[in-house]
């Protein structure tokens, strides 16, 4: 375990993990618009024992059907069977305990950016100019310190953690 997986390990740990496209895009028509195995298996490692919590169209683009080994939460107005599932995201933190990353997609962002205390982002060089690409919210540097641009698993990715300047 490197000393960074030590720090996500934390029990306050509220991140915010996502990868982007070089436009700020993280999705389009429901899905995200790349593959890279490598980052799909360090989201596993991150992940992995901690609760994820996720908005309804993320879920349905992960099938429906809860990753395993987490305790996967779902944000919904909707009723939902098969999995833990809040109306809002207070009401979801309200119930939850222990480290916590917010999955996405998009509209989960721009709500758990208030409640996250640190931001994982991936970058991948695919370009999706698409008008309908859906995007990261804007990241606030008043609010947010950038670490440096890291070196990913897969060379053609990079990394930048955040933290936030003051507690939330
Ligand atoms: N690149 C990445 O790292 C990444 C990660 C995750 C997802 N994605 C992509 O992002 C796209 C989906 O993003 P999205 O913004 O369209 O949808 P989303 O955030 O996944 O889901 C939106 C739905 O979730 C519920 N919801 C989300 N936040 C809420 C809140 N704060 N309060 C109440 N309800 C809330 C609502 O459900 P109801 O309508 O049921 O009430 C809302 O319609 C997909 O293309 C997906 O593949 C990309």
């Amino acid at each position: 375990m490197t000393a960074f997986d030590e720090e996500l390990a934390r029990p306050d740990l509220r991140g915010i993990i996502v990868a982007v496209s070089p436009e700020g895009a993280i999705g389009l028509d429901g899905r995200i618009p790349w593959h890279h195995s490598a980052d799909l298996k360090r989201f596993k490692r991150l992940t992995m024992g901690t609760a994820i919590v996720m908005g309804r169209l993320t879920w349905e683009s992960i099938g429906g059907k809860p990753l395993p080994g987490r305790r996967n939460v779902v944000i919904t107005g909707r009723p939902l069977d098969g999995v833990e599932h809040y109306a809002s995201l207070a009401d979801a933190l309200a119930h939850l305990s222990g480290p916590i990353w917010f999955i996405g997609g998009a509209r989960l962002y721009a709500e758990a950016l208030a409640h996250a205390n640190l931001l994982d982002v991936t970058y991948v060089p695919e370009p999706v100019p698409s008008p309908r690409a859906v995007r990261f919210p804007a990241i606030d540097e008043r609010d947010w310190e950038a670490g440096p641009l890291e070196p990913h698993d897969d060379p053609a990715l990079k990394i930048r953690r955040y933290r936030r300047r003051h507690a939330s």
